[in-house]
């Protein structure tokens, strides 16, 4: 019944433990965090960053900007405890000192995409590597708008190299995908290209980045689908706290869902609209989620979430959700292997370019774990069962995706067999405390 914690990287087995019950705390959010560290790192003076998601994920970024002069340390003052925030020296816009090593960002596209923006518009350059699943990922999206700013980028996957061109051209640039990845990656460089750099958004996607640059006193105006940022911009340094990762809370929430006799407690989730697709979704299906104190930290919205176990039924899924839901798809296949009837989701063709082939991912899963499930060129059928414990007796692999470890370690919760899953140390990359949070929530 229990997991061995001791060996992460081995396989471990998901089974029930009973309900989930009490309060969880939920790592500060990855993509806030990445960002927030590198605006720091870009601000003249000392920042200072709370609750930031200790994944290896935001490691890699910092590494990396540590390498480009910024100085980046643990503080443990004014009653955080060790290892809680960091503090920031940042060396200014423009600033950027050339790195002497290639940048290893191991599975993290938003540092590998985010970096070589900021590294774009500064007179250094860079190459970059990652994992096997990173060096799969398509690089065109930046790599082409970074060459028409100036960049020299010799490749359209990892690994390649950025030359940055300062000055960089000012370009106005349309966004065809929506991926707030590629709209940060561009923001970033226009933060050191003289004049005024412009993006349109097809589809709005998360705004952590423009919150954050109003937050640091960029020239940033956003109106609508358009956004303008002037540089080159000095950034003013800043304490802020991040916000309770949506995403992570997504994961709680839906074991919460799933597991009879459940009651779970979150506070200080992150409900910025860009993120919240999933419980909208959940709702739908007739989950028992209710939000209150709602409030602001440092320019997010947040609130406090209560979740108990529903039964749910399946719903089709819009395809306008896709970019507010996009990392909660696993998820959410999971809550509709629960539901009553059948769970259409579609419009999902970037869920094929993500840590995996998402799709093909939950589908092989869901299918070896006794859940009918066929995937379609762009999208996933479910076939729910309706609450009661799936089949289960399967070990997946991961694919080195944190999110299909840990949806399927939720369907080991309700499961008649145990599910394993191979390679769960990859849930390091953003919610580190997973298996502890779910020990301490179903103490078995
Ligand atoms: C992220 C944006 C999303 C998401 C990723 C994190 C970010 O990617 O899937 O996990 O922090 O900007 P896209 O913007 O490419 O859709």
């Amino acid at each position: 019944m229990g997991w061995a914690l001791s060996k992460p990287s081995a396989m471990i087995a998901f089974s029930p433990r009973g309900p989930l019950r009490g309060a969880a705390r939920i790592p500060g959010d990855k993509s806030i965090s990445h960002r927030a560290l590198i605006l720091a790192a870009l601000a003249v003076g000392r920042s200072r960053i709370d609750n930031p998601c200790d994944g290896t994920d935001i490691l890699a970024t910092i590494a990396a900007l540590r390498a480009m002069g910024a100085r980046i340390e643990r503080h443990a003052d004014d009653g955080f405890p060790a290892g809680q925030g960091w503090r920031v020296d940042g060396v200014g816009v423009g600033g950027l000192l050339q790195p002497a090593a290639p940048f290893d960002l191991g599975n993290s596209g938003t540092s590998a995409r985010l970096l070589m923006g900021l590294v774009a518009s500064h007179p250094i350059s860079a190459r970059f590597t990652g994992d096997a699943s990173l060096r799969r990922r398509p690089m065109a999206r930046i790599t082409a708008p970074l060459r028409r700013i100036g960049a020299r980028v010799d490749g359209d996957t990892l690994p390649l190299d950025v030359e940055g061109l300062h000055p960089a051209i000012p370009t106005r640039h349309r966004l065809e995908i929506p991926s707030a990845q590629v709209k940060s990656a561009l923001l970033l460089a226009a933060l050191n290209t003289p004049g005024v750099s412009e993006l349109i958004e097809a589809a709005p996607t998360r705004d952590h980045l423009e919150r954050l640059l109003a937050l640091f006193g960029a020239d940033i105006a956003v109106d609508g689908p358009h956004i303008g940022l002037r540089g080159e911009a000095e950034l003013r340094p800043q304490a802020l706290t991040v916000a309770g990762d949506a995403s992570a809370a997504a994961i709680l929430a839906v074991a919460a869902l799933v597991v009879p006799g459940s009651e779970l407690r979150m506070e200080g989730v992150g409900v910025n609209p860009g993120r919240t697709g999933l419980f909208e979704m959940l709702r739908e299906m007739g989950g028992d989620i209710a939000f209150s104190n709602r409030r602001d930290i440092s320019g997010e919205p947040v609130a406090d979430l209560v979740v108990r176990h529903s039964a749910l039924r399946g719903v089709e899924v819009p395809p306008e959700m896709a970019p507010r839901t996009i990392d909660e798809y696993p998820i959410l296949f999971v809550a509709a292997a629960f539901a009553r009837g059948r769970t259409v989701a579609r419009g999902l063709a970037e869920l094929r370019l993500k840590e995996s082939d998402r799709l093909a991912a939950m589908a092989a899963g869901l299918d070896a774990i006794g859940v009918r499930a066929e995937a379609l060129a762009d999208g996933l059928v479910v076939h729910g069962g309706g609450g009661a414990p799936l089949p289960g007796g399967a070990v997946i692999d991961p694919r080195l995706d944190h999110r299909v470890a840990m949806a399927f370690a939720v369907a080991g919760l309700n499961a008649r067999a145990p599910v394993g899953i191979a390679g769960m140390n990859i849930v390091d990359t953003s919610f580190p405390g997973f298996l502890s949070a779910l020990e301490a929530l179903a103490p078995a």
